[in-house]
């Protein structure tokens, strides 16, 4: 038999060459091609055109059913899923290294568990002991989960085919699975999609709800399953700040939900906790505002979230002005640095310049840009912003202020939260008894923080 083709497959993004190459052409990382046995090779897996079956072509419109649901009872993961687990999808749980994503999964299936729906929970990093270990340390000793610590698909998928169909099932991790058919290591781009595809193929046929868990590299990207993303049907991203206790669960893929959703946990001693009202997590005491902090009204996809944005504008000691961010993108600051000293003359770019997101937060709405600008002015010019006062609005090239979306419900959380005044991008309206002060421009901007002490 002659042997199956070879081919090299980018580690990092998926990409496949018949010759090694130094770096990937595709995402340019370098070292990163390894050889693997070519799947599509393997004979009888070409498709041909003709003796297959006539499948029906269906309208797009008329009534499907909505997908059942199941529900953890965890509110904050449920809403990120966008309503519960939907039966018969997969879903990917990507995150850090001891992030908490075996703890959140190991707690979210205790909870449907106790539904008495039959769960299966297999770990192919930790042993049994382990696993019960952690459960009684989050209270679950009682759980009827039951466990299984391995790595082979295969026996993986024989003891769930000769078993009672699990409502859910958890596989912790996806990078851990090998297939015997894959000529290639645990991990490897093609073993993963490969263990993936098995794995959703089950669940669909099942009708079991598959929750993956994917390990995510230094740069932010799920290793290996970078391609199990295009497979399932939800890609959730848990994340923190190390330091931090607060956890965050980010939609970025759902087909059954909306994206940018989030869900906010604080890791305790006895596993996560849901944090309901998220704002107070993220403001610092109001007494104890200093000169450039300034809080921001953001929204996470449908939700408002006050934040406090702190900076620090200090005398340049030495060579080039060094810029520090947590929380924040760096070219964002870097353009808002720009704007400002370009049409408000404010002179900051010469200075060193650090921007950190309170309580590990990551920011990504333009929507931030006011705050941020506010921050940095308040601390150059050595003012505290007003206690009471919040920040939102995108802040263009040229110097304006730009509307952005959800004003009113970024506007009632702050009310909500005892904000008397807001600082805004011009023509916003807002519930009574808020204070808005349009800002219209970086100059604006400028001109009302030297009003402040
Ligand atoms: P874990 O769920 O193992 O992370 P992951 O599966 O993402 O690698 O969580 C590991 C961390 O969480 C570990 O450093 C300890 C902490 N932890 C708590 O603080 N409280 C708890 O109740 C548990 C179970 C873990
Ligand atoms: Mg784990």
């Amino acid at each position: 038999m002659a042997r199956p083709a070879l081919r090299y497959v980018c580690q990092s993004c998926g990409a496949a060459y018949p010759k090694w190459n130094g770096r990937c052409e595709s995402c340019g990382s370098w070292n990163s091609l390894t050889e693997e046995a070519d799947a599509a090779a393997i004979p009888g897996a070409k498709a041909s055109g003709r003796g297959g079956r006539v499948i029906a072509l269906e309208a797009v419109q008329g009534t499907s059913p909505t997908p059942p649901r199941l529900l953890t009872g965890i509110a904050e993961f449920d809403r990120v899923c966008g309503g519960g687990l939907v039966p018969g999808s997969a879903l990917l749980v990507g995150g850090d290294p001891g992030i908490g994503k075996s703890t959140l999964l190991l707690q979210a299936l205790s909870a449907i568990a106790a539904t008495g729906k039959p769960t299966v929970y297999i770990s192919g990093e930790e042993g049994i002991d382990q696993t019960r270990l952690r459960a009684n340390r989050l209270g679950l000793e009682d759980s009827q989960v039951k466990l299984a610590a391995e790595t082979s698909l295969r026996d993986i998928l024989t003891t769930l085919d000769g078993a009672n169909t699990p409502a859910v099932l958890v596989v912790d991790s996806i990078q851990t699975l090998w297939a015997d058919s894959i000529e290639a290591a645990p991990g490897t781009v093609s073993q993963v999609r490969a263990c993936a595809q098995e794995l959703i193929r089950y669940a669909k046929r099942r009708g079991a709800a598959l929750l993956l868990i994917g390990h995510v590299t230094k740069d932010g990207q799920i290793a290996g399953p970078r391609v199990v993303e295009h497979m399932v049907d939800a890609v959730l991203y848990f994340e923190g700040e190390r330091g931090h206790n607060f956890r965050i669960l980010r939609a970025v893929k759902n087909r059954f939900g909306p994206t940018d959703e989030i869900g906010v946990f604080e890791m305790r001693e006895t596993g996560l906790a849901e944090v309901a009202n998220p704002s107070a997590l993220f403001l610092g005491p109001k007494e104890a505002r200093a000169s450039g902090a300034a809080v921001f009204a953001g929204i996470e996809g449908t939700r408002p979230l006050l934040v406090e944005i702190q900076a620090l504008v200090a005398p340049a000691s030495y060579g080039a002005p060094r810029r520090a961010v947590v929380g924040w993108d760096s070219a964002r600051l870097a353009m808002v640095l720009a704007v400002l000293d370009a049409r408000a003359d404010a002179g900051i770019s010469a200075q060193d310049v650090y921007l950190n997101v309170a309580g590990g937060l990551r920011i990504g709405e333009p929507a931030a840009d006011l705050a941020a600008a506010g921050a940095l002015v308040s601390s150059h010019l050595g003012v505290v912003i007003p206690p009471d006062c919040v920040f939102f609005g995108e802040i263009s090239l040229s110097g304006t202020v730009r509307a952005v979306g959800q004003a009113e419900g970024r506007l009632k959380e702050a009310q909500k939260l005892g904000f008397k005044r807001a600082l805004v991008p011009p023509r916003v309206s807002g519930p009574k008894g808020l204070e808005l002060t349009p800002v219209p421009s970086v100059g604006a901007l400028v001109a009302l923080m030297q009003t402040f002490h």
